[in-house]
């Protein structure tokens, strides 16, 4: 579809594969399958969640939310339910505010799912973005239960100034759909690359020696860094940053491309599924995306 080559893409990312949904297969579709495997893995029943948090930039619809067609799918009834939009560091954000309804006591389970259908916003024109992004999802079940620790911080930043570096300008109030933005392909997702490496770079640091230094720890105590899954230099360059060693930082995008919110959940799932993440270890996740939004989260497994 565009001037591209295997050679190029995988030298410049990392990436060799993505995986696109079906036409009828949605956000809601690709959430709920994943909902139902961390529910499953965590002993909890659609009837015990108190509360759904979705974390998306390509929900089925503006509205209703995403979330409450994955409450009605997976028959979570009780489930209050409702979406979060910080993009590729969705999930992050989505786990802290699910955290802290829990240490609120105001809910005892909560479902955090990260997902994307990130085929649906992108520009098969585009060699800039075509390339780089895959759909995917992701979930979580928070829960307070004795003895066990869960999030032990999460770090969050923005930089809406810097909001033209990645973004879809139509589709939203300030430009509504019409047949000139069809058009104008303005329902498509534009990032200017150069400049959100270094941008990502920066911040995906910043937040992680931030977690680090709240929770009083060194990067060698980690077990498992997962960091967004954008592009294998800006992952190279933040481990030599950060100072970690060869087999700390856990990679799968080259099976995945960036899947945005989906990413690191994604990710956690199978550093698990590995063997890479024992009870008890640390892990540090940290992300970045469109807004611009950072976070870095440990995690006490
Ligand atoms: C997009 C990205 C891979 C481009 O790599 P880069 O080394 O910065 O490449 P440049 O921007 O210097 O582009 C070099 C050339 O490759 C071309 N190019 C871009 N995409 C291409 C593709 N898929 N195939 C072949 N050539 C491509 C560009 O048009 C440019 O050509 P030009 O110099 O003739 O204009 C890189 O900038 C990147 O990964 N940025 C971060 C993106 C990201 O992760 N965003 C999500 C954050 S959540």
């Amino acid at each position: 579809m565009v001037e591209t080559s295997d050679e190029w893409i995988t030298t410049r990312t990392g990436i060799k594969e993505r995986h696109l949904a079906a036409k009828d297969e949605f956000t809601s579709d690709l959430a709920a399958r994943a909902a139902e495997r961390a529910m499953k893995m965590a002993g909890v029943t659609a009837g015990q969640i108190d509360l759904i948090i979705v974390a998306t930039i390509t929900p089925d619809m503006p509205f209703p939310n995403t979330a409450c067609f994955v409450q009605h799918k997976i028959g979570a009834k009780r489930a209050a339910a409702f979406d979060i939009e910080a993009a590729c560091s969705g999930f992050i954000h989505a786990v802290e505010v699910g955290q802290q309804f829990i240490m609120s006591r105001t809910y005892d389970t909560v479902l955090v799912i990260g997902a994307e259908k990130l085929s649906s916003i992108t520009d098969w024109q585009d060699r800039n973005t075509c390339v780089l992004f895959g759909d995917g999802a992701g979930a979580v079940v928070l829960q307070n239960r004795p003895n066990s620790h869960g999030l032990l911080t999460a770090v969050m930043g923005a930089d809406g100034g810097s909001a033209d570096l990645l973004f879809m300008a139509g589709g939203g109030s300030r430009c509504p759909a019409t047949a000139e933005s069809v058009a104008a392909r303005l329902h498509f997702l534009r990032m200017n690359g150069k400049e959100t490496f270094k941008k990502a770079v920066q911040a995906m640091c910043t937040a992680a020696r931030e977690a680090l230094r709240r929770c009083e720890l060194e990067i060698a105590q980690i077990k498992c860094i997962i960091p967004h899954q954008a592009n294998r230099r800006i992952i190279d360059a933040v481990a030599e940053r950060l100072g970690a060693k060869p087999g700390q930082m856990f990679v799968n995008l080259e099976r995945y491309g960036n899947t945005s919110a989906a990413s690191v959940a994604i990710a956690l799932d199978e550093a698990v599924a590995a063997g890479k993440i024992q009870r008890g270890d640390l892990v540090l996740l940290i992300v970045f995306g469109a807004g611009l939004t950072w976070g870095a989260a440990v995690i006490e497994w």
